[in-house]
């Protein structure tokens, strides 16, 4: 039997003015909404779509990386290329999921005083970043970006890397057993052409070389401008990227 529309009235009205019932039932609706949206997290394996070519940071880059957090570049630097087509044509391919998914913390940022860093990597030399770093209006006369001229200084204080990386292998990096027992070598070995095959054999396309000019010391320097110029090279975007872009209209929003 249909409602009769005078009952309807009342039962909305019985709703609106129990502010207990109100409350309940809205949270009963929220809670349908939040279910909906939370609990296929916990069956489905991976929210990361995985790409070829990613890869644990090596110890170095690791190293890089901390120094990077210390000195609070990501206060001035993103890390994640937004699908815009101003921003894809200013910085390179808008950043994949799967490339940040090794990083414990993420630094996607949320402020740009300096430009996006995704795919700094490659896109100067090393003598430049060295210049950069040291004093950055020898290079970019009008740049407001701070001096750290020290890390060329301060050799790189090792700690325990392989820790590190079994800390970082909790949360879920695959390193080997071998990656987290060279921890230590390993920093070396990347600044060193002669004892790097192996590294590069665990860590593709890990860049091996001195990188900060002075072969005679592993500095703070070095491991920057490491972790700076593996930023955005590991993965073939063109080929790793879903085939489907967003269209024109999707990337003007
Ligand atoms: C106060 C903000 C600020 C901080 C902090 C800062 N930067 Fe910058 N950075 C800038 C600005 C502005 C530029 C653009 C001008 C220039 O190239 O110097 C820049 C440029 C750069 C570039 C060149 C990027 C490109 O594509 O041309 C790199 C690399 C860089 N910064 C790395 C770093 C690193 C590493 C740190 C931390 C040790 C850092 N920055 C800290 C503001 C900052």
């Amino acid at each position: 039997m249909a409602t009769k529309p005078a009952e309807k009235g009342f039962s909305h009205k019985k709703v609106e003015r129990n502010v207990t019932l109100l409350g309940a039932l809205a949270l009963l609706t929220v809670a349908i909404g939040g279910i909906v949206e939370i609990a296929p997290l916990f069956w489905i394996d991976n929210t990361v779509e995985k790409v070829e070519g990613m890869r644990p940071y090596t110890p170095l880059e690791l190293a890089g990386r901390n120094i990077y957090m210390r000195e609070g570049c990501y206060t001035c630097h993103s890390q994640m290329i937004r699908p815009f087509r101003d921003e894809v044509e200013r910085y390179g391919h808008y950043s994949l999921a799967a490339e940040s998914m090794y990083d414990h913390p993420f630094q996607w940022g949320s402020k740009r005083t300096g430009p996006d860093l995704a795919r700094v990597g490659g896109r100067y030399s090393d003598e430049w970043h060295k210049a950069h770093l040291i004093d950055p209006r020898s290079v970019v006369p009008e740049s407001i970006m701070p001096p750290y001229a020290f890390l060329a200084d301060r050799d790189l204080d090792t700690g325990d890397m392989a820790n590190h990386l079994t800390a970082l292998y909790r949360v879920g990096v695959p390193y080997t057993k071998a990656d987290i027992a060279k921890a230590n070598d390993d920093l070396a070995a990347q600044v060193d052409p002669a004892a790097g095959l192996d590294l590069q054999k665990r860590y593709p396309k890990a860049q091996v070389r001195d990188f900060d000019g002075d072969p005679d010391r592993l500095t703070e320097m070095d491991a920057l401008i490491a972790y700076l110029q593996m930023l955005g090279t590991l993965v073939d975007v063109e080929k790793a990227a879903p085939q489907e872009r967003p269209s024109e209209t999707e990337v003007a929003q």
